[in-house]
């Protein structure tokens, strides 16, 4: 697939095993029309395929947004019809989270509204640019959100702060954003794709079949009781201890240099 609304680049600014994804409509404030989110999609799954990728990172071009929501002009004739039949935003954001097993991080780069707060929101974390602002400013259209906004935003940030921002509309800083634990750091924006990209770099010089039970877990306290994801947690353990990097990585220890991964 010919990428024209987003770009992907393998090894991203030399990092093996980073791809980068950029939201690529500046001029729109990078606003998630259909074809942003199909090409996003088939990029994920591209990544997501490739064995030699072992961290993304998602960002969107220009100094000014991330992605400033779902494309209004795109929604504004759209019968309601349309929306329930086609379970609009459903597809999209199932395909993204659902089947990207291996972790992505989103470096919000300035606004990340409605839509564009949800995605980012489904990364496994965020790192933001010190220009970043959040926000689910739906109620403002007269709609509400509709990619997770309501549900994921709650979950990091907690009720009343959520509540307030949905029901107001406001936008809310990088500094608060990291004080309400919706994203793991500030960075200055001109350095923010370069940290973010460091940081996948970790991520991807680690183990790769542990990276990925890492987020399983993790991900599992969000959809199930403390007893179950206990037991999630002590199966995956216990299945990651029959792994040829369990012994590898145990051994370097042992002998006191750097493990090399199979990723099995
Ligand atoms: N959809 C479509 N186009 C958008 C857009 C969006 N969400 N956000 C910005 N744009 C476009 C503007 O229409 C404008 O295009 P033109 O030059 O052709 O007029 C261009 O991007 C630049 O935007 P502004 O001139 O408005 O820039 P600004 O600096 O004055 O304001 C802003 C920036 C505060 C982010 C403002 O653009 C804004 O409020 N955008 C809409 C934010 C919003 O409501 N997002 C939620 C969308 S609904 C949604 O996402 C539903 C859901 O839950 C999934």
């Amino acid at each position: 697939m010919t990428y024209e609304a987003i770009t992907a680049e393998a090894n991203a600014q030399g990092n093996a095993g980073v791809t980068l994804l950029t939201i690529n409509r500046p001029k729109a404030l990078n606003a998630l029309n259909s074809q942003v989110l199909e090409e996003l999609i088939h990029a994920f799954a591209a990544y997501q395929a490739d064995d030699t990728q072992l961290c993304a990172v998602l960002t969107g071009s220009g100094e000014k947004a991330f992605a400033a929501g779902a494309d209004i002009k795109e929604m504004s004739d759209k019968a309601a019809a349309d929306f329930y039949l086609e379970d609009f935003f459903g597809p999209w954001t199932s395909e993204i989270v659902k089947k990207t097993r291996k972790p992505w991080i989103a470096a919000v780069n300035g606004f990340a509204l409605g839509g564009g707060c949800e995605l980012a929101m489904m990364a496994d974390f965020i790192i933001a640019s010190d220009n970043a602002k959040f926000g689910q400013p739906e109620i403002n259209l007269g709609v509400a959100p509709g990619m997770g906004g309501s549900q994921r935003l709650t979950r990091a940030i907690g009720k009343s702060k959520s509540m307030e921002m949905c029901l107001t509309g406001r936008m809310m800083g990088a500094e608060e954003a990291e004080r309400a634990n919706l994203i793991v750091r500030v960075v200055p924006q001109a350095e923010l794709v370069i940290e973010t990209l460091k940081t996948a770099a970790t991520i991807a010089s680690k183990p790769p079949m542990a990276t990925i039970a890492n987020k399983e877990m993790v991900n599992s306290a969000f959809e199930m009781t403390l007893d179950q994801g206990l037991i999630v947690e002590r199966r995956i353990f216990q299945i990651l201890t029959a792994s040829e990097d369990k012994a590898e990585g145990m051994a370097a220890f042992i002998e006191k240099r750097e493990g090399q991964w199979k990723g099995r």
